[in-house]
């Protein structure tokens, strides 16, 4: 199975079925501080929902059109992060991710985001690499910031996150 050692404490495994049921517990546990920025929480209420979120991605990373892998802290499951989808014609990837509350202010998203762009140069050959935030979400615009992308503009009203529109703002890193 793939998996990546990003540093003694952190790694990032393929996220597979198998982990459907504690990646839901995750979810529950983190609701409300997750459906601030993610639009899909109320979608996803029973384990059954993450099971098949899981098997879609797996048949999307076996079509080379997405690759979700799962975020651990010293062998604890604490999020979520991977191309939500890959372009190989235009050979772009487009990151997303999210951390269990209890383990974000310790770069532990720098960090896999980092890996990801490694793993993304090595076996997709990716050149463009996007990430897209909500113009308010400050957390989530520091990861691509520290990372040095480069802010390119933004998108007005472009997600709806339940009964909001926001403006995200787009970052992207040239290979
Ligand atoms: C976006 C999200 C993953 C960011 O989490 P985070 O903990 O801020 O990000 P990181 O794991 O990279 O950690 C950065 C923090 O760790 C600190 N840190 C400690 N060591 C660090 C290191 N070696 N490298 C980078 N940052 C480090 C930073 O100073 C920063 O702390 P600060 O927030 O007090 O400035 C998290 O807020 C989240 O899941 N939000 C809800 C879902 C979401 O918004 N997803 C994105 C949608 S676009």
């Amino acid at each position: 199975m793939f998996s990546r050692h990003v540093t003694d404490q952190i790694a990032l495994q393929l996220a597979v079925p198998f982990y459907a049921e504690p990646l839901f517990q995750l979810t529950e546990r983190n609701r409300s501080y997750l459906r601030r920025w993610l639009p899909w929480l109320d979608a996803v209420t029973q384990v059954d929902h993450t099971r098949r979120f899981l098997v879609a991605q797996l048949d999307r990373f076996a079509k080379g059109e997405a690759l979700c892998t799962l975020v651990f802290w010293e062998q604890e499951l604490v999020g979520v992060a991977g191309f939500h989808t890959i372009d190989a014609v235009n050979r772009i990837g487009t990151i997303g991710y999210w951390l269990s509350e209890t383990f974000t202010g310790r770069g532990i998203m720098t960090r896999a985001v980092h890996a990801l762009i490694d793993i993304g140069q090595q076996f997709y050959v990716l050149q463009r690499f996007e990430i897209r935030c909500a113009v308010e979400n400050h957390a989530s615009r520091a990861i691509p910031q520290r990372l040095g992308f480069q802010y390119e503009g933004t998108l007005r009203r472009s997600e709806r996150i339940y009964d909001r529109w926001h403006d995200m703002a787009v970052y992207a890193l040239l290979r």
